[in-house]
C-alpha cells in the first residue's frame, strides 16, 4: 500500500469534506508496521498501555519514560502514519512550565506529530500554551481515564442537561485554546453528534456514536488480546487471544510428542565429521 502521512491540516480537510477517518492505538514496532500498511490514518500511543501492555490497573502509574520508550518503537515502525502521543498523568498538572517542558521532551525524543492531553475548560490555558510553543494538541474530554475517580468511575459522561452543557463548554474551550482535534470518550451519541456539528475541528469518538468525524479503538480490544475488561463500545474484530492460546498449546504438545522440530526445521551435516567425536 502506498500510504502518505496525513498532516493535521489534512484531517481538517477530511472533516470539511465529510470524510471519516480512523485511529488505533499502538505501543510497539510490529503493530505500528501493520498499521502503517493499513488504511488507518492515525496511531495513538495511548497511556492505555499502562493496562494493555504493562499490566497496571489504570493509566496513573504510566511515566514519561514509558511513553518515550513505546513511542520511539511506534515511530520507527510507522513512518507513513500520523502519530499522536499521550501526555501521561502527572506530566502536565503541576504548572504550565512543567507541562511545556515535558511536552517539548516528548516531541523531541519521540518525533510525535502531536500530543494528547485530557481535560476541558480547566485545561484550556495549558492547551493554549502548548499551541503557542508550537506543539500541536489533540484534546480528550468526556470520560478522561486519568481522572476517572473524580468522574465517579468509568461512566458515560454528559447524560443529563447539566453535564451535557459542561461537556459542550469543555469542547468549545479546547477548540478555542487551539487544539486541532478532540477525542470524546463515552459520550451519548446525540450529544457527540451535536458537539461534532458545532466544532469546526475534527472530533474522534470512542464510545461516542457514529457521528464523530473519526473513530478510535484500542488495538488489544479490537483484536481480542485484552480480556480483563471489555467496554460496551468495543467491537472485537478478531479473537487473536484464542488463536494464540491454541498455537501455544499445539507447540507445547508437538515438542512433547516429538513432532517438532522435524527435519524441515532442523540443520543436517555430513555424519562422517562426527565419527571421531563418538
Ligand atoms: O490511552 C488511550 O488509549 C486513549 C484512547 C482510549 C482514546 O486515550
Amino acid at each position: 500500500m502506498n500510504k502518505k502521512t496525513i498532516t493535521f491540516q489534512g484531517f481538517q480537510e477530511m472533516k470539511n469534506k465529510g470524510q471519516k477517518f480512523t485511529m488505533i492505538t499502538a505501543y510497539d514496532y510490529p503493530t505500528a508496521v501493520l498499521v502503517d500498511q493499513s488504511p488507518i490514518e492515525m496511531i495513538l500511543v495511548g497511556d492505555s498501555l499502562g493496562m494493555t501492555v504493562l499490566g497496571y490497573d489504570s493509566t496513573l502509574p504510566v511515566t514519561m519514560e514509558d511513553m518515550i520508550h513505546h513511542s520511539k518503537a511506534v515511530l520507527r515502525g510507522a513512518p507513513n502514519t500520523f502519530v499522536a502521543v499521550d501526555m501521561p498523568f502527572g506530566s502536565y498538572n503541576e504548572s504550565i512550565s512543567q507541562a511545556i517542558s515535558n511536552g517539548n521532551r516528548l516531541m523531541k525524543e519521540t518525533g510525535a506529530d502531536c500530543l494528547k492531553l485530557e481535560g476541558g475548560v480547566n485545561l484550556a490555558p495549558t492547551v493554549r500554551a502548548f499551541v503557542d510553543a508550537g506543539i500541536p494538541v489533540m484534546g480528550h474530554i468526556g470520560l478522561t481515564p486519568q481522572t476517572a475517580s473524580l468522574l465517579g468511575g468509568f461512566k458515560v459522561q454528559g447524560k443529563d442537561a447539566e453535564s451535557a452543557k459542561k461537556l459542550m463548554e469543555d469542547a468549545m474551550a479546547i477548540q478555542e485554546a487551539g487544539a486541532f482535534s478532540l477525542v470524546m470518550e463515552c459520550v451519548p451519541s446525540p450529544l457527540a453528534k451535536l458537539v461534532s456539528e458545532k466544532l469546526t475541528i475534527p472530533t474522534i469518538g470512542i464510545g461516542a456514536g457514529p457521528d464523530c468525524d473519526g473513530q478510535v479503538l484500542v488495538f488489544q480490544d479490537l483484536v481480542g488480546l485484552y480480556k480483563k475488561f471489555t467496554p460496551k463500545f468495543v467491537k472485537q474484530y478478531l479473537d487473536l487471544g484464542s488463536q494464540i492460546a491454541d498455537a501455544f498449546e499445539e507447540y507445547a504438545n508437538e515438542v512433547k510428542n516429538g513432532t517438532f522440530p522435524s527435519a524441515e526445521y532442523s540443520f543436517d551435516m555430513n555424519p562422517d565429521f562426527l565419527k571421531n567425536l563418538k
